[in-house]
């Protein structure tokens, strides 16, 4: 990929003048299908109830995509809005980089077709892999070409549909995801320095391909030829999340020399409740500063975290200027944590 013109004199002159090229979120949207699918429709479909899943989950319902509804087409709808909100054309975007489980087709990347949707002819479009973490990574991909010069305008999208990949006679696993997509739009922008500067402060991924069987799909391309569907051993992924979420989200903040007593917001990954509150406790962060939205949106898998931020930003919960943590985990196992000065 070629640097543009554009890019190299926004680095000189950043370099020239001492100062750090952040990339700052200038706008954030999302999408949920409309159609919704309650715990008590669930329980006309499998052995559950609306109590066992909300006293275990927190989760009261989800959206589920239509037939013909992809990925791709809730990552347009999600990028719409996060370039409305930014007041930008879709023109200036020369980054996509898109975060699925569940893409549209084997290939090419989903991120190419929504970047034809979109009218947008130049820069590259990829998709990372990294199921519930995958919004974490894209963002520091793209935050990575930002800051180096690569790109100016990054649509970072987490976009799922994830209902296509459960068994919905599976009890243990249906009941927990949902669809749904979520995009920032990420802008190359100069700081003057820590720690007052706007814009993305740091990420650090992690994963561990040795706990691929507690949580995966049962098929692929290349040993199925099926997409296979979800299987999980939920209890021993619930005591993984907590730990690794507590230590990539302190990891994260001691990266941006920042403590718990300077996050204003976390947005956390939407699995489960409990995680949610058991991270925050282990972390000591007040209840009220957690962003969630599992009750409505269920796990959304990459998307999540986007959705989370989008409606915390349009509710005017998270303001200009605060800091915002964003962690996730999931299958792999791969997690990580960003901090963002919003
Ligand atoms: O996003 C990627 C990361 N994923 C996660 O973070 C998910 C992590 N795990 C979890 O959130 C939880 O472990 C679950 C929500 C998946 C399960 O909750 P749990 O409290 O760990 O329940 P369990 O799996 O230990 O199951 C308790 C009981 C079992 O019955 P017995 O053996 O005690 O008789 C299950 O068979 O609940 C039963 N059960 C259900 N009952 C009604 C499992 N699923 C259901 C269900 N409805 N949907």
């Amino acid at each position: 990929m070629s640097i543009r013109p554009a890019a190299l004199k926004r680095e000189a002159s950043a370099a020239a003048a001492g100062a750090t090229v952040r990339s700052v979120i200038a706008g954030c949207g999302s999408y949920l299908p409309e159609r919704i699918m309650t715990n008590h429709d669930l329980a006309k479909m499998v052995d559950t109830s609306d109590e066992w899943i909300v006293e275990r989950t927190g989760i009261r319902h989800r959206h589920i995509a239509a037939e013909g509804e992809n990925t791709s087409h809730l990552a347009v709808k999600a990028s719409e809005r996060a370039l409305a909100a930014a007041g930008m054309k879709a023109d200036v975007v020369d980054l996509i980089v898109l975060a699925t489980a569940t893409p549209d087709e084997t290939f090419p990347a989903t991120a190419t077709r929504v970047q034809e949707r979109l009218g947008i002819v130049r820069g590259a479009a990829f998709d990372v892999q990294a199921v519930c973490s995958g919004f974490i990574y894209a963002l520091a991909v793209a935050d990575n070409f930002l800051r180096l010069g690569q790109a100016d305008t990054a649509l970072v999208i987490g976009a799922e549909t994830f209902s296509r990949i459960l068994d919905w006679k599976d009890r243990s696993t249906c009941v927990l995801f949902g669809d749904g997509a979520g995009a920032v739009v990420l802008k190359a922008g100069q700081g003057r320095g820590l720690p007052t500067d706007r814009g993305v402060l740091t990420t650090k991924l992690h994963s561990d391909g040795r706990q691929h069987d507690l949580l995966y799909a049962t098929g692929g391309v290349s040993s199925t030829r099926t997409a296979g569907v979800v299987r999980m051993d939920g209890p021993k992924v619930f005591k993984h999340a907590v730990e690794r979420l507590a230590e990539v989200v302190e990891e994260s903040l001691a990266g941006a020399g920042l403590t718990s007593a300077d996050v204003d917001w976390v947005v956390p990954h939407q699995a489960n409740r409990r995680i949610i509150d058991g991270v925050g406790k282990k972390l000591g962060l007040p209840a009220e500063r957690v962003v969630v939205t599992v009750d409505h949106h269920a796990n959304t898998s990459a998307a999540s975290v986007p959705l989370a931020l989008t409606e915390a930003v349009g509710d005017g919960r998270i303001q200009r200027d605060e800091v915002v943590v964003m962690e996730a985990m999931g299958g792999g196992f791969t997690w990580g944590a960003a901090v963002v000065r919003m």
